[in-house]
């Protein structure tokens, strides 16, 4: 079977660092509310660096551990939900500060789920194009840009930061994936961009999405239809990537979740009877990055040596639009 190979990783922690207690002098919560609710302690955010700065640092690191040159890069594909622009894309931005001259350049939201739709697409392009040699996958998150920090509900959860991975295929070599939607639980987590008003426009064709009330640009998140989705896409996705090769899932190494909540992830573990010790989590420290999530976890389990060559490994996102992903391969 034709897999991929991550020839390298990096990551790119933002210069501000946020302890649970820091909330308190401004909402109504506590540090133990925070950590018992969801695990998570201390989160990295944005002290000014754009995403695509964020990105452009976690791919130079990446490129540098993968041992090639940015010129032989045949595609990077992007993956955030907080951009910087309507246009350029963040693709374009990371070529232009990698002079990476001959990649094509994707921009992908999927939201939480973003890494793993973006490692499978790079697959896709290594495995149907000759002419391409490396991908390239950054996953770069500025979520507090779009974060109500009045809203208690959701202004805990989220971090910034950013990661990369450097691609190759790889002959016989293990690999699945399952990807999908569910479009109908839109409404449960969005952030608006600006409404449709300029000079010529009446406002008749207004068209409702569906949505809550408008909340401004800011992320707006049902916590327990969001939670609900996940401790159910979350094992079926892995156990549906599983299924298409015949591949036991007891026999996987690592698991790396998105990281949004230790409880859907403990919850998970129990439906799939695996033990927690095969999760990595590292939410206690970087909070929710969005799709950034997994991949900055792929980079601390590489460097900290908890992934090691030949371990097969389990990714497995799900998020906003609603979106889900898994990917089953050999690091
Ligand atoms: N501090 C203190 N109290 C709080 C806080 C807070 N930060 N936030 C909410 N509360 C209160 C609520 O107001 C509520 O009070 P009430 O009972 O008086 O009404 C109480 O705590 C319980 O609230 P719940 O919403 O029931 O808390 P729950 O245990 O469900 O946890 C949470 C909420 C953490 C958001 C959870 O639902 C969750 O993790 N959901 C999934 C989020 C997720 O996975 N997002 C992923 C995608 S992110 C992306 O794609 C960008």
């Amino acid at each position: 079977m034709l897999g991929i190979k991550i020839l390298g990783t990096g990551r790119y922690d933002p210069g501000k660092k946020v302890v649970n207690e820091d909330f308190t002098s401004f909402i109504d919560t506590s540090d133990e509310w925070i950590r018992t609710r969801t695990g998570m302690q201390e989160r990295f955010v944005s002290d000014g660096e754009p995403t695509w700065y964020m990105g452009t640092q976690a791919a130079k690191k990446a490129i540098e551990a993968a041992g090639i040159s940015p010129e032989e890069i045949g595609v990077i594909i992007d993956t955030s939900v907080s951009p910087d622009y309507y246009t350029p894309s963040m693709s374009c931005m990371i070529q232009r500060e990698l002079h990476a001259v001959n990649a094509m350049t994707i921009d992908v939201n999927c939201a939480c789920a973003g890494c793993v739709y973006g490692i499978d697409m790079a697959k896709r392009y290594l495995q149907t194009d000759d002419g391409i040699k490396y991908a390239l996958v950054v996953a770069n998150e500025n979520l507090t840009k779009i974060t109500d920090y009045s809203d208690r509900s959701t202004c805990v959860l989220f971090g910034d930061g950013a990661a990369a991975l450097v691609i190759a295929k790889s002959e016989n070599s293990l690999y699945s994936s399952h990807l999908g939607a569910d479009g109908t639980g839109a409404k449960y987590l969005f952030a608006r961009s600006i409404p449709p008003a300029n000079a010529f426009m009446t406002g008749e064709g207004r068209v409702d999405d569906g949505f809550p009330e408008p909340n401004g640009h800011y992320l707006c998140q049902d916590g327990k239809a969001v939670y609900k989705f996940a401790t159910r896409a979350l094992p079926k996705a892995l156990k549906t990537a599983a299924e298409k090769i015949d591949f036991c899932l007891d026999d996987l190494d690592v698991i790396i979740p998105h990281q949004a909540n230790v409880r859907i992830i403990e919850t998970a573990a129990k439906n799939l009877g695996i033990s927690m010790d095969k999760f990595v989590v590292n939410l206690d420290r970087h909070a929710n990055t969005s799709s950034a999530s997994i991949p900055i976890a792929i980079d601390e389990a590489v460097r900290s040596g908890r992934i090691k060559r030949g371990d097969k490994v389990g990714l497995v996102g799900f998020g906003a639009g609603l979106t889900f992903g898994a990917v089953i391969f050999e690091y």
